[in-house]
């Protein structure tokens, strides 16, 4: 690794020091081709280590670990839901103790600002270890009344893990995503064949090292990374039998036919464009504020931002001109650097297809309020926050999901009008609605089709709160109690009392 950077702890270095591998069975191995890939620090374009490129061969390898982890009679089968559930515990602490390698591992590979790893996608992680540690406890079924005339009977249900797990995940929030897909599934007995984003594969490896310690059996949780070709061998597979996946609703539409071979169980939450309304009545620097956070949170590389502003009409100067000069002070840099507000985009091509939304913008008529369709510095994925104005619904910039720090702001002057244009996209993710008027709030927020819908608020958030996509943003929904529901079978037993 030839990163210069000193505030590297020692345990950082010494996990970039060598390849990384595979976790099959509770062992690290090569895959078997030999193939392996390159992971970049996008704030130097550095490369920080080779990692294990997993093939259709080291899929087969990991599907018949897991399937032995699962079957009875293996120590994960024969696990008490207490033991599962202080295991878990004991995970969530142990990320904790190791919170500060594993937020600069993110930074480094993802580009995110240390300080943000770490409040954000490594406490969050150790949480969800933690909600999860509760829940294993409680996977209760009920007894159900039956009326069969002369006859008795006791019928009752159980819920039961659906076996082998494959969890495909992205490159935003990579730590945070292994565990969205490992936990729950774990929780409910299941085993997981984990395939990180080939962008920002690091931090679940390391999380594999953790899971072994803590003294999760073999087998319980593999981990691939690998690109498409390794997701795409895993959502093929007759061995597995659930694909949860978190990314682009393209890849999602792939997915979901793949997955018909054995009909295997698919759940996805996949991209956003989400509304963000700002009536006349609404707190403005609240609404400013919440719009700033909302648009640019996570270099702007997240599914739930709120990437299109509706400003009613008697606001809108006001809202932009707070937004612009909000944007203009965010100051983008290396993720490692204290004076950093915002780092850079995850990878080059990311970094293209986004500074391409703003060029085409601009081309069409639009004007820049904030940002540049220029790249910040000439070495890094940099790009300043963008506000764009004068733009229409039929331009790109309005339509499609960009996963870059770009906001468009359309006027708008009566709800009926803003719940339409709102609604106007395939998407359906979140939305948000800004007013002091409790009944239009809870009104418009009840009109906007998105699984999750934030009113005077932007990205409030806790693991105990479902999440998960109307429309084209997915199938299912993830965390809280309902986030067990996609990781289990429901079993109805029937007993005649003879
Ligand atoms: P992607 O959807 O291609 O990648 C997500 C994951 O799926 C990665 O682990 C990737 O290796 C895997 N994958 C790719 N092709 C696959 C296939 N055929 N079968 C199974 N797994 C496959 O996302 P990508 O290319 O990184 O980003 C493209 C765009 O997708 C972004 O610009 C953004 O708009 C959107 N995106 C949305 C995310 C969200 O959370 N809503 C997350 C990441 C990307
Ligand atoms: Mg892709």
């Amino acid at each position: 690794m030839s990163h210069e950077n000193s505030t590297l702890l020692p345990a950082v270095r010494s996990f970039l020091s060598a390849p990384k591998q595979l976790l099959i069975g509770g062992e690290w191995v090569d895959a078997k081709d030999g193939r392996t890939f390159a992971t970049v620090n996008p704030s130097t374009e550095e490369v920080l280590v080779q990692v294990a490129h997993a093939s259709a061969v080291d899929v087969d390898r990991a599907v018949v670990a897991a399937r032995t982890a699962f079957e009875s009679p293996s120590p994960w089968s024969k696990m008490t839901p207490r033991e599962r559930s202080h295991l878990l515990w004991r995970i969530g602490d142990l990320i904790d103790a190791h919170a500060e390698e594993f937020a600069q591992l993110e930074a480094l590979d993802n580009g995110k600002r240390v300080e943000a790893a770490r409040d954000g996608d490594v406490a969050i992680s150790a949480e969800l270890f933690r909600y999860f540690a509760g829940w294993a406890t409680k996977m209760e079924g009920t007894s159900i009344p039956m009326s069969v005339p002369g006859r008795e009977f006791h019928a009752y249900t159980r819920r039961e893990p659906v076996g082998v797990v494959a969890g495909i995940v992205p490159w935003n929030f990579p730590l945070l995503m292994a565990c969205f897909k490992i936990v729950p599934a774990i929780t409910a007995g299941n085993t997981v064949i984990l395939k990180p984003a080939e962008q920002t594969p690091l931090t679940a490896l390391r999380l594999g090292e953790l899971l072994l310690e803590a003294g999760v059996p073999a087998g319980v949780v593999n981990i691939l990374p690998g690109f498409g070709d390794t997701g795409a061998a895993l959502v093929d597979h007759h061995g597995v039998d659930k694909v949860a996946f978190t990314g682009s609703t393209e890849v999602g539409k792939k997915i979901a036919a793949a997955a018909s071979g054995n009909l295997k169980k698919v759940s996805l939450e996949l991209g956003g464009k989400a509304p963000n309304i700002i009536f006349n009545d609404a707190d403005i620097d609240a609404a400013i504020a919440g719009a700033v956070l909302g648009g640019y949170f996570n270099e702007g590389q997240c599914c739930v931002n709120g990437s299109r502003l509706y400003v009613q009409r008697g606001v809108f100067d006001q809202v932009v001109e707070g937004v612009a000069a909000a944007a203009r002070a965010i100051r983008v840099g290396d993720g490692f650097d204290p004076a950093s507000h915002m780092g850079p985009l995850v990878s080059k091509e990311q970094h293209e297809k986004v500074l391409g939304y703003i060029r085409g913008a601009v081309a069409e008529g639009a004007v820049l309020n904030a940002g540049s369709a220029d790249a910040v510095g000439d070495r890094g994925f940099f790009v300043a926050p963008t506000l764009i104005t004068s733009v229409n619904e039929q331009m790109a910039v309005q339509t499609d999901e960009i996963f870059g720090p770009v906001v468009t702001a359309i006027p708008f002057d009566t709800e009926d009008e803003v719940v339409a244009a709102a609604n106007n996209t395939v998407y359906g993710l979140a939305a948000g609605v800004w007013s002091q008027n409790i009944g239009t709030a809870h009104r418009v927020g009840a009109r906007l089709r998105a699984g999750t819908v934030w009113l005077n608020t932007w990205h409030a958030d806790d693991v105990t709160l479902p999440r998960g996509g109307f429309k084209q943003s997915g199938w299912g929904r993830e965390l809280g109690s309902f986030g067990l529901d996609d990781y289990t079978e429901l079993k109805t037993v029937i007993a005649e009392l003879r």
